[in-house]
């Protein structure tokens, strides 16, 4: 994979990705969804540094797949998978690819996750459509992503990033538009565009600050087509 410089941003990303994983909260977060990849297929959409990966490799799924559009995590998560992750263990491949074009045939997967990337892509209703076509019938999505409540903990720290937060979600609900990235979604949102996709709705986690949703974690099934009556 054609090497590229990593950014300080990265550098902290991965740091504490890694430490999620080590510290089990992405087991946590992944058994949180009742997601189990034993012998399945499972692509992991906006893969980042592959910790998602990392982690469902150990329930030996059939296949594992992670796309992201930045060459630098997929060049770091390809070759941190290949030094930690046993031979007899199913290492994932990675492609580079952008939400809403995956590269990938519909229903291809048994399971698709989609963790933290519902707020960079230009429109929910067509990336959603797009993670739901590469899932079989009988499939899990499981996607997360953040609420009106996020900002709420970064308003000390960072101030700018909070403000640009609402100012994107702001934009979002009046043009339609994300003209900045980073926008909040409402889950509720989510779940009727998924309900109108012929999603299932499985599980849902909240996680709060001060009342307001700060993340959510979403599992859904895909209704299977059931064949009509032969007559
Ligand atoms: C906040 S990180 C989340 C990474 C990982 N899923 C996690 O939960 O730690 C968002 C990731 O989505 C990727 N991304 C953003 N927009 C994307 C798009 N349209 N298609 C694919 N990946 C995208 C970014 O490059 C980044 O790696």
């Amino acid at each position: 994979m054609e090497k590229s410089k990593i950014t300080k941003w990265h550098h902290a990303y991965i740091q504490n990705a890694y430490q999620e994983l080590e510290q089990g909260y992405t087991k946590v977060q992944i058994d949180r969804l009742n997601i189990n990849a034993k012998n399945s297929k499972v692509l992991d959409v906006g893969c980042g540094p592959g910790n998602m990966l990392t982690a469902l490799s150990d329930d030996n799924p059939k296949l594992l797949i992670g796309v992201d559009t930045d060459k630098i995590f997929l060049q770091y998560a390809h070759d941190k998978n290949e030094s930690i992750l046993e031979h007899t263990t199913t290492h994932p491949n990675f492609i580079q690819g952008t939400l809403p074009t995956l590269p990938f045939q519909d229903e291809t997967f048994d399971i698709v996750t989609c963790f933290l990337v519902m707020p960079h892509v230009p429109d929910d209703e067509i990336a959603l459509t797009e993670l739901t076509r590469v899932l079989k019938s009988g499939g899990t999505l499981a996607i997360s992503g953040h609420g009106i409540g996020f900002p709420i903990r970064y308003l000390k720290r960072f101030k700018f990033k909070p403000l640009k937060m609402y100012l994107a979600s702001f934009i979002y609900l009046l043009t339609g538009k994300k003209l900045i990235k980073n926008t909040l979604q409402n889950p509720r949102q989510i779940c009727k565009i998924l309900n109108q996709l012929g999603m299932k709705i499985k599980v849902q986690v909240n996680k709060r600050v001060f009342g307001c949703i700060a993340t959510y974690w979403i599992n859904a099934t895909k209704r299977e087509v059931i064949p009509k009556a032969t007559q």
